[in-house]
C-alpha cells in the first residue's frame, strides 16, 4: 500500500488578552497609523502569566486531535516548533506529550524560527510516507511576548502569542503532503537573534543589564531577505510537485508583514485574494502563524477538500521554506473524541509517576 501523509485535524489557541496598537503607543514612541501602514498589524494576543508555550501548544494539539478523532495514546510523534520554548531543555514537546497523555509518542522541539512549522511538516510527512510512524502531531507555538523588549519599538509592535497544531496521518488515498523546499543561510544569523542564554553568551547579570535576553532584529535587512525568498520558494515547491501556479487555490504565507506578502503576490503576478492574511488580528506569531491562519482559512470557507495549497515562510536562521499540500478536509467517517477526559487522566498519571520516582529514589537511598 502506498502511504500518503494527510492533515486530518487542526486546532488553534490564542490568549484572550488583546493588545491594540493604541495601547502600545502609551509605552513606546510610535503611532497606530505607523504600525498599520508599515506592517498591517492592528492588534495581537498576549499570554497571561500562567499561559506558556506548552500550555498553548497542548490546547491546540487537543483541538486538532478531537477533530481528527485520534486519541492522544495513538500519537507516534510530537514535534513542537518554537523560538520561545519553556526551557532550553527539556523540550517543550516532552511537556506537551505529558500534558496531553500521548503515552507512546516520541517528542522533540524543532528550531527553525518562523519557518519551523514547514520544516516539521516535511519531517513528519517523510516519516509517515516511509512507514516509520503512522500518526503525528505538528505544533507551532510561541509566547514571544515573554522575550520581546517592550521598550524597543522596532520589535515590540510586531509579535504576538498563540499556537496552532495539525494531526498528520498515514492514509492510502492520494493527497496531503506533496512537496517541500527547505533552505537556510546562516551568514544572516545575526539579523534576527536572541543573543544571550546559550553556550556562546551564557546568561549573566551583564547580559540582562544589556537586554541581550530579548529578541534583536535588523528589520530592514530581514524585510529585504523576506521579499527575496517568498515568491521564489513558492514557485520552487509548486514546480517540484509537478504543478503550476494556476493549479494553486490558496497560499497561506507566514504572517509577518502585509507588505512582505504584497511583494510576494506582485512577484508571482497573483492577486492578493490568493493569499490568506490574518496578521491584522494576531501580529507575527512566528512559527504558529501558518497553522493559525490555516484554522481561520477553514473557518472562512477559503479551503475546500481537494484544493492545492502552499505554505510559505521565512525567519531567523536565516531560514525559509515552502510546502505544497492537497488539502484533505475533515475525514467524514471520523467521530470526534473527548480529549478533555484524556487530559484529566494524563494529569493523574503524571502526578503518580512523579510520586513513584520519588519513592524509588527513597528506596534506593535506603538500600545504599
Ligand atoms: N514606530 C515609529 N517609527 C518606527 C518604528 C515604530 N514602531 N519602528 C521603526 N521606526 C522608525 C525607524 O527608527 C526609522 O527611522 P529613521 O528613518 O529615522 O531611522 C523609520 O521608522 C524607518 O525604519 P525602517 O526599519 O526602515 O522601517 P521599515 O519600513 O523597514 O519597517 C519593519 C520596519 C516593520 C520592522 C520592517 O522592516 C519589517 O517588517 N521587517 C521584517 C521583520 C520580520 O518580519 N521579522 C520577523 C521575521 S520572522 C521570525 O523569525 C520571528
Amino acid at each position: 500500500m502506498k502511504r500518503y501523509s494527510h492533515i486530518t485535524g487542526w486546532g488553534m489557541v490564542v490568549p484572550e488578552r488583546i493588545l491594540t496598537n493604541e495601547e502600545i503607543t502609551q509605552t513606546v514612541d510610535t503611532t497606530d497609523e505607523w504600525i498599520r501602514t508599515r506592517t498591517g498589524v492592528q492588534e495581537r494576543r498576549i499570554a497571561a502569566e500562567d499561559e506558556t508555550t506548552a500550555s498553548l501548544a497542548s490546547g491546540a494539539a487537543l483541538k486538532a486531535l478531537t477533530m481528527a478523532g485520534i486519541k492522544p495514546s495513538q500519537v507516534d510523534m510530537i514535534i513542537v516548533s518554537t523560538s520561545s520554548p519553556e526551557h532550553t531543555f527539556p523540550s517543550t514537546a516532552s511537556i506537551v506529550q505529558d500534558e496531553i497523555g500521548a503515552i507512546k509518542a516520541g517528542a522533540f522541539d524543532l528550531s527553525a524560527a518562523c519557518t519551523g512549522f514547514i520544516y516539521a511538516l516535511d519531517m513528519v510527512s517523510h516519516a509517515i510516507t516511509s512507514g516509520s510512524i503512522d500518526i503525528a502531531l505538528v505544533i507551532g507555538a510561541e509566547t514571544l511576548s515573554k522575550i520581546v523588549n517592550w521598550k524597543d519599538r522596532n520589535t515590540c509592535i510586531l509579535f504576538g502569542d498563540g499556537a496552532g497544531a495539525f494531526v498528520l496521518q498515514a492514509l492510502d488515498k492520494p493527497g496531503g503532503f506533496i512537496s517541500s523546499v527547505l533552505r537556510s543561510d546562516g551568514s544572516g544569523a545575526d539579523l534576527l537573534t536572541l543573543p544571550a542564554g546559550g553556550s556562546k553568551l551564557p546568561a549573566s547579570e551583564q547580559t540582562v543589564r544589556d537586554g541581550l535576553h530579548y529578541i534583536h532584529m535588523q528589520g530592514r535587512e530581514v524585510f529585504r531577505f523576506a521579499t527575496r525568498v517568498m515568491a521564489k520558494a513558492t514557485l520552487e515547491t509548486v514546480e517540484k510537485g509537478g504543478l503550476t501556479l494556476d493549479d494553486i487555490s490558496l497560499i497561506i504565507p507566514h504572517q509577518a508583514n502585509q507588505r512582505i506578502i504584497e511583494s510576494a503576490a506582485k512577484k508571482l503576478k497573483l492577486p492578493m485574494d490568493k493569499f490568506f492574511v490574518n496578521l491584522d488580528k494576531y501580529g507575527n506569531t512566528s512559527t504558529a502563524s501558518i497553522p493559525i491562519a490555516t484554522c481561520e482559512a477553514v473557518e472562512a470557507d477559503a479551503l475546500q477538500p481537494g484544493d492545492m495549497i502552499v505554505f510559505v515562510g521565512f525567519g531567523g536562521g536565516l531560514t525559509w521554506g515552502s510546502a505544497l499540500i492537497q488539502w484533505s478536509g475533515p475525514q467524514l467517517e471520523v467521530k470526534p473524541i473527548r480529549t478533555g477526559w484524556y487530559q484529566f487522566w494524563a494529569g493523574i498519571r503524571s502526578f503518580l509517576l512523579k510520586i513513584l520516582r520519588r519513592i524509588e529514589g527513597l528506596l534506593s537511598g535506603l538500600g545504599e
